[in-house]
């Protein structure tokens, strides 16, 4: 920032770089006025911590709670357009990705940042498969949570338990240490995730089946019962490995941004996965698609649906799966798993719910209330219906959500370790409580 009384010299080649492009800001409280260089469309909020009335005071800070309009990091690997319904993974179109890729190949793209060539996506495949397993002591771990245990919260402690089968995790600089524990979280998410699923049901445990890929491997280690080897449908196989794409990344989201604040204490990256999980456990992150279930099962018949949206547009409740504070236009990923539910429904049967979500939303686009707050079905919308079909219980969902953000989430750590700009994530706060009292010991107090 430069200041047109001193300071003069500090930002002219950053204004320069920028293009001239300056926000001049006026402190009416002096008269002072201030030039802040506008880079990549944002101004850095320490320079605002120049503006002071004196040197004694304290500069100027920026208030923004929830970071409803702040940056937080470069990052190259997901952009998203809210207002066109665009989202890209490394410049990808999500929905290329979601016809002709496959999970894994998205996850080495999102980590590594560019498709891989035949030979390095066979060693990654392989890396991934083999690191499958869980050490004996984990499962130990996971059978003493109670019988009634939600899986993410199991999810959530048995990822975080890992960092202790592994310590040399803790050295976060070391490229090829980061590589393995990076592996082994993709691998093991899926033997994790299942287990807690298991666990709830009072099932067997099941063993990872490495000659079975990615998606097919967990359906197994969820359904497989006494039969020797346990297939599942194609058709199921690849609507999962589209759903884990459309879930991989969705750039600094509340657990994205969980997994960077905690990450930028140096912590290991099972630590920081963890605070991931636990973000996503929350019911406005994770938590949508079920509630989309239990409206679409209240509003019970297509004849309801008039009286339904009336309710919702006289602010009675939400029309759930609607709206997004990114996306002002159709989600690009509720758009896939619309297409996606056709293909589950063929071979599971249609859910009934399905009829009522599809009028639904076919009234709402119509509807001036919706149409004029650019209220679109966003990635909830459709997913629980999926899920439902697969015969998950909805405390399952977000667990099937973290499975497929953990390469994300990996990617953006991996981008926060290398970053030189990047510094131990602490906020300022604006202080109300009191000041300077003097303190009566309780013995006094309490006479
Ligand atoms: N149904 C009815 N009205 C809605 C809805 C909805 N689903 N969403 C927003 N609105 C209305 C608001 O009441 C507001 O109206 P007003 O201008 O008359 O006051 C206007 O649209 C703007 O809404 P905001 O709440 O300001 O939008 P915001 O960006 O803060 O909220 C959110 C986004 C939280 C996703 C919201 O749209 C919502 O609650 N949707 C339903 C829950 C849901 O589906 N969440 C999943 C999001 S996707 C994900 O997290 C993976």
């Amino acid at each position: 920032m430069t200041e047109t009384t001193a300071n003069a010299g500090g930002a002219t080649t950053a204004d320069a770089e920028a293009g001239n492009q300056t926000l001049s800001v006026t402190d009416n409280r002096t008269g002072q006025i201030y030039e802040v260089p506008i880079i990549d469309g944002t101004v850095k909020a320490a320079e605002f911590g120049r503006i002071r009335v004196t040197e004694s005071e304290p500069g100027l800070a920026v208030y923004d709670p929830g970071f409803t309009n702040t940056a937080s990091c470069r990052s190259s690997v997901t952009f998203i357009d809210g207002d066109k319904g665009i989202l890209e993974y490394r410049g990808y179109p999500i929905e290329q990705l979601a016809e002709k890729s496959s999970y894994l190949e998205v996850a080495y793209l999102l980590i590594h940042g560019q498709l891989p060539t035949k030979a390095q996506y066979e060693t990654w495949v392989h890396e991934i498969t083999y690191h499958t397993f869980v050490h004996e002591n984990l499962r130990s771990f996971m059978e003493g949570f109670r019988y009634d245990a939600h899986p993410m919260g199991m999810l959530q402690a048995s990822v975080g338990a890992l960092s202790t089968f592994y310590p040399e995790s803790s050295r976060i600089s070391d490229p090829d240490l980061r590589h393995i524990q990076i592996v082994r979280l993709i691998a093991k998410m899926p033997t994790l995730g299942a287990w807690s699923f298991r666990h709830a049901q009072g099932k067997p445990y099941v063993y990872p089946d490495n000659e079975l890929g990615y998606a097919a491997n967990f359906l197994s280690m969820l359904f497989k019962m006494s039969e020797q080897k346990f297939v599942a449908d194609e058709r199921l196989i690849r609507a999962l490995e589209v759903l884990f794409i459309l879930h991989a990344d969705h750039e600094q989201n509340c657990s994205t941004n969980a997994v960077r604040s905690v990450g930028s204490s140096q912590v290991d990256p099972y630590s920081a996965t963890a605070a991931g999980i636990a973000a996503l456990y929350g019911p406005l992150h994770g938590g949508a698609n079920e509630a989309v279930l239990r409206m679409l099962r209240r509003i019970g018949t297509v004849d309801n649906i008039s009286e339904f949206i009336e309710g919702v547009k006289s602010g009675k409740e939400k029309l759930m799966g609607f709206g997004h504070r990114v996306y002002k236009n159709y989600d690009p990923r509720a758009k896939i798993i619309k297409k996606a539910c056709d293909d589950v429904f063929e071979v599971t049967g249609v859910n009934p719910l399905l009829k009522i979500a599809q009028e639904l939303e076919k009234i709402a686009l119509s509807d001036e209330y919706f149409v004029k707050r650019k209220l679109y079905p966003n990635v909830d919308f459709y997913s629980g219906l999926i899920y439902e079909a697969l015969q998950f219980p909805p405390e399952m969902f977000t667990v099937l959500f973290a499975i497929p953000r953990t390469s994300g989430w990996l990617a953006q750590w991996l981008e926060l370790v290398q970053d030189p700009e990047q510094k131990i994530a602490r906020p300022k706060q604006i202080y109300t409580g009191d000041r300077t009292l003097d303190y009566v010991a309780a013995s006094e107090r309490w006479k």
